[in-house]
């Protein structure tokens, strides 16, 4: 019987907790014996997006991926160079592998860049966390997604919204398949390590936990709230009214670091501190008294654990987390992400419940799709 092989793109660092579930389950079912399941070749593309120790090869190695098989390496650029030079890179492996399918996640620069290239030489592809909107074109990451849904064979969806939207955009429903979170499903294997003291702090963030047991956690790196200063010192205004009342930790995004330097800033009240790998990050997050953040996996990844998540922007594509979640959308406005931060400090902030299909098990539905759906013709 013929081989399958199917390529799995890691780009930027939100990827990588992405892939790691469903690689693995692949596996598992492979070690299992099953028949079909034995005829895919899985190999793992990193495009190089990102590129920094503690932004990529810490994710690879705590989350058990396998060595990337190619490394793209492009890097950074501005959105026209960094996009064209995956594309440029991907289109030379996809001429000499011809895989059957590539299997993107997410919204960056690489998953749109991966999926226009495979598509054009007539390889399906499959979007994992498809039919997210933020409706705010401005967002780069907006663009990704639809463009990349538009062009996929196989869209697997983390949340209703996800169903909603691709229906409404026309999308046919024999293309759609619920089934979960991905990112969810790294969260609790993870936790389970924690839990069995599998894993051991770093002293950057043990020292930071261990000492303070009320604490917030921040990041921020989106380019609307990073790249302009009167924003950027509107939110810290808000960041250090927060921060005397409770510590927090801020694990810093290069972006971020490059702008506050390009800007002459020197941040007081909060405890700066490098990026950090996966397992620190959820050391610190899982228990904290709130988290402040522009990102769209710390969004879901709160609400899973009931933390409060005040989110820094004026929209988000994963309603779930505001209506069934832990999460508030604050925008930028400092008065109201301090009036929120004090409604949770003060024991009043809203208590979530976990939206449907964040189980653990969405890795295994999309392998299910892929084994035993209708994609590939097994005779
Ligand atoms: C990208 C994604 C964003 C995601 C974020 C997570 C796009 C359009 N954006 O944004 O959706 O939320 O990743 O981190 O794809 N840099 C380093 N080392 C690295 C990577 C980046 O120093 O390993 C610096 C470089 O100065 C680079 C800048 O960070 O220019 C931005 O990196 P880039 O990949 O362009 O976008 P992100 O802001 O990380």
């Amino acid at each position: 019987m013929k081989k399958f092989v199917i390529h799995f793109i890691a780009g930027a660092r939100p990827n990588f907790m992405k892939i790691a579930p469903i690689v693995k389950a692949m596996e598992r079912r492979q070690q299992e014996g099953e028949g079909r399941v034995n005829n895919f070749q899985v190999k793992i593309v990193h495009t190089g997006q990102h590129y920094d120790k503690n932004m990529s090869e810490v994710f690879f190695r705590e989350l058990g991926i396998p060595e990337p098989d190619y490394n793209l390496e492009v890097g950074s650029g501005s959105h026209a160079e960094q996009t064209g030079n995956v594309m440029m890179a991907f289109e030379k492996i996809l001429l000499k592998d011809r895989p059957d399918l590539v299997v993107v996640v997410g919204d960056v620069n690489s998953t749109i860049a991966c999926s226009l290239t495979a598509k054009k030489l007539g390889i399906r592809v499959a979007h994992v966390e498809a039919g997210l909107r933020s409706f705010d074109m401005e967002m780069p990451e907006e663009i990704n997604r639809i463009l990349t849904d538009r062009i996929s064979d196989l869209l697997f969806v983390t949340e209703e919204s996800g169903i909603t939207n691709l229906k409404n955009e026309g999308v046919s429903e024999d293309r759609i398949h619920f089934v979960g979170n991905v990112m969810i499903d790294t969260l609790m294997s993870n936790l389970e390590k924690l839990d069995g003291e599998e894993y051991e702090v770093s002293p950057a963030v043990g020292n930071f936990i261990g000492e303070n047991i009320d604490y917030g956690v921040m990041t921020l790196h989106r380019p609307s709230n990073v790249d302009d200063k009167d924003v950027f010192l509107r939110i810290w205004a808000a960041v250090q009214e927060i921060g005397s009342k409770i510590p927090i930790l801020f694990p810093v995004h290069p972006r971020t670091r490059a702008r506050m330097s390009d800007f002459g800033f020197k941040p007081d009240g909060v405890q700066l501190i490098d990026p950090i790998g996966y397992m620190d990050m959820l050391s610190a997050f899982r228990k904290a008294k709130l988290v402040l953040t522009d990102s769209g996996g710390l969004q879901e990844e709160t609400t899973y654990l009931g933390v409060p998540c005040i989110t820094i922007r004026e929209n988000t594509e994963r309603p779930s987390t505001i209506e069934i979640g832990t999460n508030y959308l604050a925008g930028t406005d400092p008065d109201k992400i301090c009036s929120i931060a004090n409604e949770i400090l003060e024991g009043r902030g809203k208590k979530g419940q976990i939206p449907p299909l964040w189980d653990g098990k969405a890795a295994e539905r999309i392998v299910e799709v892929l084994v035993n759906g209708n994609i590939f013709s097994w005779k």
